[in-house]
């Protein structure tokens, strides 16, 4: 496994630059989440937990499966992780043998590839199109008798496309027709511009959905996940099991006080995820206005990012060099994939006016004196 080229290019990072690389909300946690961890402490909820979670938790979540999206999903199918990064690995290693391949996009967000090679398993990228939409016959064209699952991910990181429902559809049909598996990573549902969010969930039993707090209520450093299975699917391969076996011996459970905070999430006004969403939206817009005239890019319509296509100026590598001299930190897009060889990723999860400063630099940078 390589190690991560994100995490180098934030070593290389100063104090003056600014930092359009990193994935994370800027804004705290919002204060009732944060008085409800405290509150657990007070009360010495400091044990070990079940190690599938709090049940408060996983029915809570039940519920919000039902409201927000109508799935039937019973509490004993829901797995609280160590943030959607555990969810991830979970899925992986208790599906993935050795030799397996799995199909992922290409660019997709770094963990697949890595994790999938940790379970000893073969990443099949399957590339995106100019405009990061899924073409599923391509899919269907890299499916072998190897293939055991497919990931997926929408909102979609690094390039904030949000899959369409045509795209759910035959992604689900194929996991039907082929007998995979799809993991769907949905950790952005909430963060999301226009169109309405679709989940494999939906359409096939053949699935594993990962989600989390980190992004939808800025929590991360909470390190809170979760994951749910089909009750189909489960029942035909004990999926819950083989990750509860997994999740013990290598976390034992989701630190208890961080899951009271989650359940306050959960419970409380949401209006907070709207507020941070309508930030993100004016981020966006400004990013967009700023950076239409310099690369050729598709509007992002969920998640933080922008992945502009850099094909003008030369590959996205060598942007992002000549951004880092002028004090601006992106991310090279081919750390997600050959796909992304002449693209860069931008967060926009960064005060507006620092966005402002980071447009007009960008600007200078490639349209000089104009
Ligand atoms: C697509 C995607 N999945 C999963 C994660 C991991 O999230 P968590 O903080 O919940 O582990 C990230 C974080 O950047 C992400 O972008």
């Amino acid at each position: 496994m390589a190690s991560s080229d994100i995490r180098k290019i934030f070593d290389t990072s100063s104090n003056n630059t600014i930092n359009l690389g990193i994935g994370e909300p800027d804004f705290t946690t919002p204060k009732h989440i944060i008085e409800a961890a405290k509150r657990a402490l007070d009360e010495g909820k400091t044990h070990y937990t079940p190690n599938n979670g709090i049940y408060e938790l996983r029915e809570e979540i039940s519920k919000k499966l039902k409201m927000d999206y109508n799935l039937d999903i019973h509490p004993e199918n829901i797995i609280i992780t160590c943030g959607a990064s555990e969810g991830l690995m979970l899925s992986l290693m208790s599906v993935v043998d050795r030799g397996d391949e799995v199909i992922i996009t290409d660019p997709a967000f770094l963990s697949y590839r890595n994790l999938i090679q940790l379970c000893e398993g073969r990443p099949v990228p399957v590339k995106l199109e100019e405009d990061f939409s899924l073409d599923i016959e391509k899919v269907k064209e890299s499916i072998t008798d190897r293939t055991k699952c497919i990931v997926i991910n929408t909102p979609g990181n690094p390039t904030g496309k949000v899959m369409s429902k045509e795209e759910i559809k035959g992604i689900s049909d194929i996991a039907e027709d082929y007998n995979l598996i799809v993991i769907s990573d949905e950790v952005y549902d909430k963060i999301i511009y226009h169109k309405k969010h679709h989940s494999p969930m939906e359409y096939t039993d053949n699935c594993i959905v990962v989600n989390g707090f980190s992004k939808t209520y800025a929590m991360t450093g909470w390190r809170i996940g979760y994951l749910y299975v089909s009750e189909n699917l489960n029942s035909r391969l004990n999926i819950v099991d083989h990750m509860i076996k997994i999740h013990q011996y290598s976390f034992a459970c989701a630190t208890s006080f961080a899951q009271y905070g989650a359940l306050a999430a959960l419970r409380g006004d949401q209006s907070c995820i709207y507020e941070m969403v309508r930030e993100f939206r004016r981020r966006r817009d400004l990013v967009v206005k700023g950076l239409k005239d310099v690369f050729k890019l598709h509007p992002p319509e969920g998640a933080f990012y922008i992945f502009p296509n850099t094909e003008e100026y030369g590959t996205g590598e060598e942007v992002v060099k000549r951004l880092m001299e002028n004090g601006i930190l992106v991310v090279p897009g081919v750390a997600f994939g050959k796909g992304g060889l002449y693209h860069i990723r931008l967060s926009y999860a960064t005060k507006y006016e620092l966005l402002e400063k980071a447009v007009e630099i960008i600007k200078e940078t490639f349209l000089g004196g104009m």
